[in-house]
């Protein structure tokens, strides 16, 4: 079977699915690889170093659409996109799914067997393909450095002839893979870091790489076999964000993280608290694209308000897009070859990876919940 590469069309989006370098573990299991010209130029891998690992190059997208039984992408296909797709192929990609529900549709419609990558379970025997803590990660680093770029003052305690610089104070809050890497990282700057998270047995780790794990007087959850946090209830949020007044009012920079999968962005702090903060700090939402944690924050900008710096980048990992595509060659192969035999794909719903990832195939919608939001919005209609 043929693996098609496309170059991402998603605004600003500069990483690519397969780095040259993951071409030959595609070729050892029996697939040939087809990428399009100019798929890596946003990661800086060229078109010859493609063809010396042994991808062909199609000209335009439309004929590696053609031509490609399987398409292996980052992002969603946009709207220029669907119509490329050929019936009855692969598709594996984020598909941000839960909120593209039409585009689940027409993939549906169009015999595409699609698999969406934001659904890998996080087991041990998924970790090498999970593609959300990859990218978590580079958030959490980046997240970091956009803040310290941000806050007009230096991160480190420092002794100078001219007196003493106290260290910046950091707040995480939500310390899942983005939250624990952005503790290391304003650890490594200097920082004097806090971190706070609706799961209790994420302290230890929060400990061991020198942050304060912060209680507060709220219920916390343990043992969600998903990884994931729960939605909690309105009055739990508005608590939390009472008790979280005082912790924001003495940070320099504040980083959230919290996510419900599926659902939108809890909202951790509102305009309101904005006022407690010190003039200049900084808050960098990472949950910006499903609404934000923080009142005003505006997806994919850096604005001002109430003296406070919100930064609600929703690119970071496409930012760093050389290791964000090296990340996302080992696991979207791993993610493939885990079903595929010679060359050929072999889709049992047997296991539980597939089970969990596959979205449509032959012409109807596979997955239970997003079947089940499809029902009900076509009951709606
Ligand atoms: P994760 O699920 O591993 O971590 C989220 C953490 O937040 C969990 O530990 C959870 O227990 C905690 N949490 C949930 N509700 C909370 C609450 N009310 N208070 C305190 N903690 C709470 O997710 P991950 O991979 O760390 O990603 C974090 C965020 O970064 C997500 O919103 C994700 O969508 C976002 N992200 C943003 C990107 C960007 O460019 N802005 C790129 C990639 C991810």
């Amino acid at each position: 079977m043929l693996i098609g590469v496309p170059k991402e069309i998603y605004p600003g989006e500069a990483r690519v699915a397969i780095i040259p370098s993951g071409i030959q573990v595609l070729l050892d299991n029996g697939f040939d690889v087809v990428v399009q010209e100019g798929a890596g130029d946003g990661a800086h891998f060229g078109d010859e170093e493609y063809r010396a690992c042994g991808a062909s190059i199609a000209p335009s997208a439309e004929s590696l659409y053609q031509q490609a039984d399987i398409i292996l992408k980052v992002r969603q296909p946009l709207d220029q996109e669907v119509p490329l797709l050929k019936p009855e192929s692969t598709l594996i990609c984020l598909l941000d799914a839960w909120f593209n529900l039409p585009l689940i549709g027409q993939l549906a419609d169009k015999k595409i067997r699609s698999f969406a990558l934001e659904f890998i379970p996080r087991t041990t025997r998924a970790q090498s393909m999970d593609v959300l803590s990859s990218m978590g990660a580079i958030s959490g680093y980046r997240s970091v450095l956009a803040g310290a770029m941000a806050l007009p003052q230096y991160f480190p305690m420092l002794m100078t002839a001219a007196g003493t610089i106290h260290p910046a104070r950091v707040f995480i809050i939500g310390a899942g893979v983005a939250g624990l890497m952005a503790i290391s990282t304003a650890r490594r700057l200097g920082a004097v870091v806090e971190a706070y998270d609706t799961r209790a047995e994420v302290r230890e780790q929060v400990e061991s790489l020198g942050a304060k794990f912060v209680e507060f007087d709220l219920e916390t959850e343990s043992g969600n076999a998903s990884g994931y946090a729960s939605e909690k209830s309105e009055e739990f949020y508005r608590k939390q964000r009472e008790q979280m007044t005082t912790k924001i009012s003495q940070a320099d920079l504040v980083i959230t993280t919290a996510a419900i999968p599926g659902k939108p962005s809890p909202r951790l702090i509102t305009k309101d608290m904005l006022h407690y903060m010190k003039k200049g700090s900084v808050i960098v939402d990472l949950a910006a694209e499903r609404g934000g944690n923080v009142e005003g924050t505006v997806a994919g900008e850096k604005v001002y308000l109430d003296g406070v710096t919100l930064i609600g980048y929703t690119d970071h990992p496409g930012r760093v897009p050389v290791h964000a595509s090296q990340l996302l060659t080992k696991n979207i192969s791993t993610f493939l070859l885990n079903m595929a035999a010679d060359g050929e794909l072999n889709i049992t719903l047997e296991d539980d990876i597939v089970a969990a990832t596959l979205v449509t195939e032959n012409g109807e919608i596979k997955h239970e919940g997003l079947k089940a939001q499809a029902d009900n919005s076509a009951e709606k209609e």
